[in-house]
This record gives structure tokens, C-alpha cells and sequence, in this order.
């Protein structure tokens, strides 16, 4: 056993029983990962190697010190077009990316970002509509990401927390202006699709509304997101859960259709402990999962949400969910735009 079976820059690989070889390789790993038989078959190479995790948790392991003594530089890495969205976080630096075309604005509810002059192209925050923005649970992850954000609402939105507001009708305020923005959000009524509704049976009139706004955003030719719930016939390119972010007492899956067929590698949904369900209109009784019985302060602090009120709240995006779809949306701008 003097040299390996295989080398290159990158990789060695040793032939032979991992516990003899281990004890005689002079290395002092970071990382182990390791896939040995389960010993559930009667094939003859499935047998449980006694003995490997001990050998494991006796290796010297690199300390920060020694890291530049033992390991052998990296190769260069490829160019990295997209940057990888981070999950478990809460705020991401706001970019400021090339701006793709003036955003004629109606009413302004606070001052919009300034335009910094460089040259013959102009940097600002790109201009994301939210079309059925509710009080802004989704909006406020893309600001997060770093979009201005316009909602359209067909009710009045006191609480809305986005740079600029229009109360009317989506669909045809996305056929009329929604090519003068640089992306779209859409999170149309999911009353019709949802479990619930199917379980009590009551329509609400409303699921065309998916259909025809996907229509309608298809026809703006710019980059767009469909959120809505399990159950709704769109394709999850993402399925998003608050145990997948820093919200691990919330259980609320919600799905997202993108334009540019997006997906992320995400670890599946999984709950520990308490969790809280937030629906319908948050009354009494329709929250508890395990036996918890979460007050409305319980409700806000699992959505990451404190603007909210109570039915606000229900039908809100956790902000985290956008942000990390956000992240991937300014990537695809980015790309449009190169
Ligand atoms: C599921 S909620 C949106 C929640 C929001 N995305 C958030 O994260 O807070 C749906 C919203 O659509 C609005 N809505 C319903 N029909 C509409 C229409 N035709 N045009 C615009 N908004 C509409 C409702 O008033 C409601 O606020």
C-alpha cells in the first residue's frame, strides 16, 4: 500500500479495507463523508464494517492553523454565473443592478431609490411588480432581495409596506403596464385550490384568476413568478416550507411557477416540536397541530411578519420565501441583461 490506485489533481483514490488504509494516510481531514454497507442483504459484500466510526473519531482533524500547511491549494473554480441563494437567513445585501428601462411611476408613496449616472447606463433597484400584493408578506422579501416594489391590490392596503401602491384590478393592470417593469410577482386567490376549500366545498368563484394572470404575464415578455398552494394547477418549480428557512415553527408550503423554469436542490420539508399552521382567517381552533395553541404574536414571530394583522396575516407570504426567490429573480435579470 504505497501509492494510490488512482490520482489527479483533484482526487486520490486507495484500494483496499478503509481500516487498514485510514490509520497509515498522513491526513488530517476537514470533512469525512462515507456510504458503508448497511448489512440488510445477504450479498456477500454487505456486511457492517465494525469498527469505522471509532477509526473516524480518533483522526487528527485540520485545525484553522493548519489548513494552509496541509492542504494543497484548490484548482480554480468556474466562473459562477448565479449567485447560490442561502437558505436559514434573513437579509440579504440589496445589489444594485443595471437598470433594463425607466419605470414611468403614477403615485409614489416614498422616495424612490436615486438613480446613480455612470457613463451612458443608469444603476437603480430593478422594479418588481407584486400583483395581489395583500399587505406585502411577499413584497417584503423581494425588497429584501433588492427590487423596488409596486403592489396592486383590488382592496385598500393600509399596511402595505412596498415603495408604491395601486388599488385595482390585477390582470388588467398587468396587461396595460406590466411590460414597464422589470419583473412580476403574482399571488392570485387560492381559496378555490386549497385543501380546505375542497374539504368544505365552498367556491369562491375565483380559479380562473391563476390561468388568466399566467396569461397575461406571458404576454408582458418579462421574467415572472406565480406563487400559490398545493393543490393549484401550476408546476412547483419551487415548494417551500418555513422549516426550510429560519422558521422552524412554521408549517406553510407554498408553491412558485417561474418563467425561466427555476429550481434549487433544498432539503424536503421536516418538522420538530411545535409547529403553527396559519390559514384561513386565523380564527380559533383551525391552527393547532400537536396541541399548541399559538396566540397572534406566536403567528407573526413563526411568518417573520410583524406589520400584519390577523387576516393580513393569513394570507400572507412569508417574506423569507421571496427573498429566496428573489435572489434567483435578480440572477435571471442579470442574465437577460448580459
Ligand atoms: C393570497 S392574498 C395575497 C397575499 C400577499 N401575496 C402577501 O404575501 O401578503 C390575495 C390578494 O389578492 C387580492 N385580490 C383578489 N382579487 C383581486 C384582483 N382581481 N385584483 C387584484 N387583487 C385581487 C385580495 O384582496 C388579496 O389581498
Amino acid at each position: 500500500m504505497s501509492t494510490p490506485y488512482y490520482e489527479d489533481e483533484h482526487v486520490q483514490l486507495w484500494h483496499g479495507d478503509f481500516r487498514d488504509i485510514l490509520p497509515r494516510l498522513d491526513i488530517h481531514p476537514d470533512l469525512v463523508v462515507t456510504d458503508p454497507p448497511y448489512g440488510e442483504t445477504s450479498l456477500d459484500w454487505d456486511r457492517w464494517p465494525d469498527g469505522w466510526p471509532s477509526l473516524l473519531q480518533h483522526l487528527p482533524r485540520t485545525s484553522p492553523r493548519n489548513i494552509h500547511r496541509n492542504h494543497r491549494p484548490h484548482p480554480p473554480r468556474p466562473p459562477q454565473t448565479h449567485p447560490l441563494p442561502r437558505l436559514r437567513q434573513t437579509t440579504t445585501p440589496q445589489p444594485e443592478t443595471k437598470l433594463l428601462r425607466p419605470m414611468p411611476q403614477t403615485r409614489q408613496r416614498t422616495p424612490q431609490t436615486p438613480n446613480t449616472q455612470t457613463g451612458s447606463s443608469m444603476t437603480r433597484r430593478p422594479h418588481l411588480l407584486d400583483a395581489y400584493s395583500g399587505a406585502g408578506g411577499a413584497t417584503k422579501g423581494y425588497q429584501r432581495a433588492g427590487f423596488h416594489v409596486t403592489g396592486i391590490d383590488i382592496k385598500p392596503q393600509p399596511h402595505y409596506c412596498g415603495d408604491d401602491f395601486h388599488q385595482t384590478d390585477a390582470i388588467t393592470f398587468i396587461r396595460e403596464h406590466g411590460h414597464t417593469f422589470d419583473a412580476i410577482h403574482a399571488s392570485p386567490p387560492c381559496q378555490d385550490h386549497s385543501v380546505l376549500g375542497s374539504v368544505t366545498g365552498r367556491e369562491h368563484g375565483t380559479a380562473h384568476l391563476l390561468a388568466d394572470t399566467r396569461a397575461a404575464l406571458k404576454l408582458t415578455r418579462r421574467p415572472w413568478v406565480i406563487e400559490n398552494v398545493i393543490g393549484a394547477p401550476m408546476r412547483p418549480d419551487f415548494r417551500l416550507c418555513g422549516c426550510m428557512f429560519n422558521l422552524p415553527g412554521l408549517r406553510r408550503v407554498r408553491l412558485f411557477e417561474t418563467s425561466w423554469n427555476g429550481f434549487s436542490l433544498i432539503p424536503p420539508c421536516y418538522h420538530t416540536g411545535h409547529a403553527v399552521t396559519v390559514a384561513g382567517h386565523g380564527a380559533q381552533g383551525n391552527e393547532y397541530r400537536d396541541g399548541a395553541a399559538p396566540t397572534q404574536n406566536d403567528r407573526r414571530r413563526a411568518m417573520g411578519i410583524d406589520w400584519m394583522n390577523r387576516d393580513e396575516l393569513a394570507q400572507a407570504i412569508p417574506p423569507h420565501f421571496t427573498e429566496y426567490i428573489g435572489v434567483f429573480l435578480m440572477a435571471a435579470l442579470q442574465e437577460r441583461a448580459a
